[in-house]
């Protein structure tokens, strides 16, 4: 059976970042599950037929990264159609071999409640801001508004909303540098082995 490491979390805590270490250490395959509700805003028209219709070419496209495709794809990700065209695709892709990592929102929740380990990344809102800001070159206090109303909006949603499943190790990585997170993360992956 495929091993699979579910990561959820508020946008900027360090998920991706662990996500991709993880696997490249372990030998895993890595989906970012938030590429999949980027795409879907950044398509635009009916977000239930561009879920449906999705095509990994659409992955590739160069201005998923910004925060507004971020608010784009946290408005389209409410709708339960759009969850719902888009869980065979992940489920699949779970069940990789010889493993693989998901992270996005809802993947130790709702996509595979049996995944083997469970982390739910954090970090308090002002570093989370300060990170993403480096990263996209933006105004710190902007991208600390856009956060917050990204965060509030999934946390606050009726399917799948982001919440750590009851069974996460929760992760806190406002005070660690990056490079010490994926560590910790790495020995939690071997213990779960
Ligand atoms: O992780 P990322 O910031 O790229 O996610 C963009 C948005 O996609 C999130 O704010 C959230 O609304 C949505 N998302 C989701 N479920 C996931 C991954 C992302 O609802 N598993």
């Amino acid at each position: 059976m495929s091993f699979t490491i579910a990561i959820d979390g508020p946008a900027a805590a360090g998920k991706g970042t662990i996500a991709r270490a993880l696997a490249a250490e372990l030998g895993f395959v890595h989906l970012d599950t938030g590429l999949l509700y980027r795409a879907v805003g950044a398509l635009g028209g009916d977000p239930v037929a561009a879920a449906r219709g999705l095509h990994p070419a659409d992955l590739q496209r160069g201005d998923l990264r910004s925060a507004e495709a971020g608010q784009a794809a946290s408005r389209v990700a409410v709708i339960p159609e759009v969850r719902a065209a888009l869980v065979d695709f992940q489920r699949r892709f779970a069940r990789t071999e010889p493993g693989a990592v998901l992270d996005g929102r809802d993947i130790g929740t709702v996509i595979c409640p049996e995944a083997r380990l469970k982390l739910y990344v954090t970090a308090r809102d002002e570093v989370r801001a300060h990170r993403r800001a480096l990263e996209l070159g933006a105004d710190p206090v902007q991208i600390l508004h856009e956060l917050r109303e990204r965060d509030a909006r999934d946390a606050a949603r009726d399917v799948a909303p982001m919440r750590p499943a009851p069974d996460a190790l929760l992760f806190d990585t406002s005070d660690m540098a990056i490079s010490d997170a994926v560590r910790v993360a790495i020995e939690a992956a071997r213990r779960a082995g």
